[in-house]
Parts: structure tokens; sequence; C-alpha cells
């Protein structure tokens, strides 16, 4: 197993990701869904911003059940999406750019419309038959267990004509594969490498805890927290049905593949505690490059929480692994509904200062917010099963907002989810305004490309208390002062010597702070160097 961590650092260590949703990000040809063509067209948007790598949800042959995340092909583009043809232009575009590509690779389980589901259908004695998770009805009759799917109800579907239950941890549209099998395996890597000899740079592996389940499907044990209003899949603790230790091989099989090609990342969606998070960093690094990291997701947004938060996380980390940080994605609300729009501005100082790659949502350097989706307009499946509990993934999904003119200069025609956020959360208006969130994105992002204090530096925590968190970065004499307000008043802080200001959360900020008593306005958050 190559080591992950060198000298110098791997590209991935230093660099920023920006996450495309492929289908908002920007149309081409007026059907009111982004494309292929979108997203190339737009990648001088993407190069001054200064990220370092983009993610693309999944663009593959599918019926759109989930959109995208079930796949019936997994070596094509949708044609909604374009053609191979544009995305290796897009890809040829994007290097000679500087900018690496990352894919989606959803191994878990493909559409219920892949001819190897088709084939396994055919019947038990289909050579493909194992490929899936197959069982019989329990003794008394109904599904083998009590594993619920995480778009509601029971993860099992009966199949009349071989009188057996299949398994989809999602739809039932989204069969489970069954990587016990060593042909799925093979078959998978096989596309893997399909995807690296067009010259991808990694993958992001959807629901990678997962892909291992139970071997005696033992039932899932309940719940104590469970209670109205939540959804279905949190009436059983999921103790079976993923995070089982034999995903690991599968992992390290996945790191083999993709080390066979130089430094490809391997990034994983894993939601689950610190402490098992940290596991998939694999036995001597064998694992993904980074986990990712969705605490700031989840955390209570104020200071004491989010400081304990991220010293527990330095401390789980394993020898040599390289930390990263996400504040949304397209399954998550956006951060800036979360926090406020005042707070997001602190939420991008944190996550463009702290230790480890940061992953930034498509729209959220502009503060774009969630839209409200009218319920008759709701797309996303999740909503659709299990609707009025505020489930529904739509409204962090809305077009990117490029212009404020209608159709957002997203599209010509009608957009497929409506356009979200504030008029003035567009590009075109954020670009002319040196005070805007996008400025704020800009200068962060290029200081942490001038500062390897930020970008490669350690993590030190500066004791505070109250609403302020502060720590420091430093890489060999250099040091650099994060300090964050997480409140909403004026709160004195005490600075040990002077300091230069290098970027502010606030427009008119002074040049210099301290020494002694500074005075930080309420959700300011400056980044500071040593006079
Ligand atoms: C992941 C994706 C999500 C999708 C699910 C099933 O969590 O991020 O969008 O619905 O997997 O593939």
């Amino acid at each position: 197993m190559s080591s992950t961590l060198g000298t110098p650092p791997v590209w991935w260590q230093s660099g920023a990701i920006y996450q495309v949703y492929p289908r908002s990000f920007q149309d081409s040809n007026g059907d009111g869904i982004g494309d292929l063509q979108g997203i190339r067209s737009r990648l001088d948007y993407l190069v001054a911003l200064g990220i370092d790598a983009i993610w693309i949800s999944p663009f593959f042959p599918s019926p759109m059940a989930d959109f995208g995340y079930d796949i019936s092909d997994y070596c094509g583009v949708d044609p909604i999406f374009g053609t191979l043809g544009d995305f290796d232009r897009l890809i040829a575009d994007a290097h000679e750019r500087g900018v690496r590509v990352i894919l989606d690779f959803v191994p878990n389980h493909t559409s219920d419309r892949h001819p190897w589901f088709a084939e396994s259908c055919s019947g038990r004695s289909s050579p493909k038959r194992d490929w899936y998770i197959w069982r019989d009805p329990a003794p008394g009759g109904g599904p083998p267990n009590n594993w619920t799917s995480n778009f509601g109800g029971s993860a099992w579907e009966y199949d009349e004509m071989s009188g057996q239950y299949y398994y989809h941890a999602f739809l039932k549209a989204q069969p489970d594969l069954n990587w016990r099998n060593p042909q799925v395996r093979a078959a998978m890597m096989d596309a893997l490498r399909f995807w690296l000899a067009h010259g991808v740079d990694g993958f992001r592996v959807d629901v990678i805890w997962h892909l291992i389940k139970d071997a005696e499907f033992r039932d899932n044990p309940p719940n104590p927290a469970y209670g109205p209003g939540q959804p279905d899949i949190a009436r059983f603790l999921q103790v079976y049905s993923t995070d089982q230790p034999e995903v690991l091989d599968i992992i390290a099989q996945m790191r083999a593949t993709l080390d066979e090609h130089g430094d490809k990342l391997l990034i994983g969606e894993i939601y689950l505690p610190v402490e098992r998070l940290v596991a998939y960093y694999g036995p001597e690094l064998s694992g993904v490059h980074l986990p990712f990291n969705f605490q700031l997701i989840h955390a209570p947004w104020n200071a004491r929480g989010l400081d304990t938060l991220i010293e527990t996380y330095e401390r789980a980390l394993p020898a040599g692994a390289w930390p990263n940080w996400v504040l949304s994605n397209h399954d998550q609300r956006r951060i800036s509904t979360r926090v406020g729009a005042a707070q997001a501005r602190v939420a991008a100082m944190l996550l463009l200062t702290l230790r480890g790659t940061p992953t930034i949502y498509y729209g959220d350097e502009l503060g774009l917010e969630d839209a409200h989706i009218p319920p008759d307009a709701a797309q996303d499946p999740w909503e659709k099963n299990e609707p009025g509990l505020g489930l529904g993934r739509d409204p962090a999904r809305t077009p990117m907002r490029w212009t404020s003119l209608p159709g957002a200069g997203f599209t010509e025609g009608v957009p497929w989810l409506p356009i979200g956020g504030r008029p003035e959360q567009n590009v075109a208006d954020q670009m002319s305004d040196p005070d805007s969130m996008l400025h704020l994105y800009h200068r962060l992002l290029k200081l942490r490309r001038a500062h390897e204090a930020l970008s490669l530096g350690k993590y030190e925590s500066v004791v505070a208390t109250g609403d302020i968190l502060a720590y420091w970065r430093r890489n060999g004499e250099e040091g650099l002062m994060i300090v964050l307000n997480l409140g909403h008043k004026n709160t004195p802080i005490e600075l040990g010597g002077v300091f230069s200001v290098l970027a502010s959360t606030h427009p008119d900020s002074a040049e210099e702070a301290g020494p002694g008593i500074f005075v930080m306005r309420p959700d300011e958050g400056l980044l500071l160097k040593p006079r």
C-alpha cells in the first residue's frame, strides 16, 4: 500500500473541493436541467473562486428515481447530462486549468433497471441471482427481518415470481448489490477503472458504510430515542444493516485499484459517530483518504460545543490521517439556512481555516438559502414517501443563481426546481460587491493558498470563553490566529500582541488589532497574523 501522506503533501491535502450537483449548476440546452456542457462553461468561475477540485454528483444513465443515485449503467453518461464526449471535453478543460475532477461512485445499489438486476430477477438459478441480496420470507411469512429503508417502510421488496424478497436500503428502485460476491467486486472495480482511464482524479463513494451487511441478517435493535416526527429509519439502530468490519477489505480493494493510477483521491460518505468514522481510514491507512466529516452539519452552533468537537476529532484521527470538513451537501439543509446569514460568514471562515480538506457545496459561496418547495412541487422521493416531516432535500438542491434575471442565468427554460434563495444571492451582483459572501470566499481561498499555515499547518486550540472560538494554525515559523464570535453581541477579547487583520467577515474592519482588549463585533470572524 503506498503511503497517503508524504512530503511534499498530495494535492487533496492542501486543496479545496467544490461539490457540483449537476442538475442544478448550469443548463446549456434549455431543458431546465443542468448538464456537463454547462459545468464546462463555468470552469473559469470555479478557477477564479480558487478551488482545486470539483466533485460532480452522479451523471450516469439513470431512471432518476433518486436523481442519479439509481444507476443503470456505471460506464456512461445520461443523455439528460450530455455524452461521454462532453465528459472528456469537460475533464480536458478542467485539467488544462489545474482543476481536478472527482466522480460520485454509487456501489451499494444499482437501479432496478440495471441489466444486472433484470438478470438477477429472472429466477433463482440466474447466474446473477447472488449479485443482489435475496432472502426467503421469515418463517411465519413476511419480510426476512426488521430492516427499514432509509426512505421509509420495509427495506425488503417481495418478488412474486421467485417467492423471495430483495433488500434495498433506499428505494425499492435501488436494490442493494451483494458485495460478498467476488464477481460483484470485480465488476465494480472495472467501473472504477473505466473512469480512471478517462482521467478522473478520484471518487466520492456513496453510502460506503452500507456496503456489507450482517452475514446472519439479524434484526436491528429498537432505538430508545425514537419518537414522533422522526423518519422511519430512526426506529431502529442500524447495528446489523450497516458498518460491518468486512467493509474495510472492500475499501482496501478500491484503494488498491485507485493506487494503480497514481495519487487519486478516495472519499467515503459516512454518517457515523466520530469514533466509528475514523475507522474508515483503515488499518495502516489502507481505507478511504477522507471519510467525510459531517460533524459541522449536525453540531449545535455555539463556540464551546464547536471547540470540543474540533478537539475531539483532531484527537480521534489515527496517526498520519488527514482531516476534512463539510458544511453542506445535497442531502442536508444549507448552512445559511441552519445558522443565518451573519453566522454563515463565520462558518465560511471556520471551514476554510480549520486543518483539513474543505468541501464547499455549490451556492454556499453566495450564502444561498434553502428554497421553500410547496408540497405539490416536491421532487425528492424521500419527501414523497414520508411527507410533512421536513425530510425533503429539494430545498438545498435548487439552481445556482448566476444572475438576478428570471432563470437566474441557470436556464433559458423552466428550471426543474424553483430558483431558490434571495435575489441578491447571485454571482453577478456579488462579483461587483467587495463586501459580498462571494468575495469573502475568494479572499479566504486565496489566503489558504498563500499560507501553508492554513492549508497544511498544525491546529492548536486557544483557551477562550463564552461565544468566542479561537485557534492557531502553525507551520514552521508562521502562525496565524483565527478568532470567531459565534454570538450576536459585542464581545471583548484580550490580545497578547499586535496583529494584522488578514481577513474579516465584516466589511469595514480595522487593519490592526491589539495589544490588549479588542472588541469583537457581533458575528465577527478575524484571521490574524502577529506583527
Ligand atoms: C447518498 C446520497 C443521497 C442518496 C443516497 C442513496 O446518501 O448522497 O443523495 O439519496 O445515498 O444513494
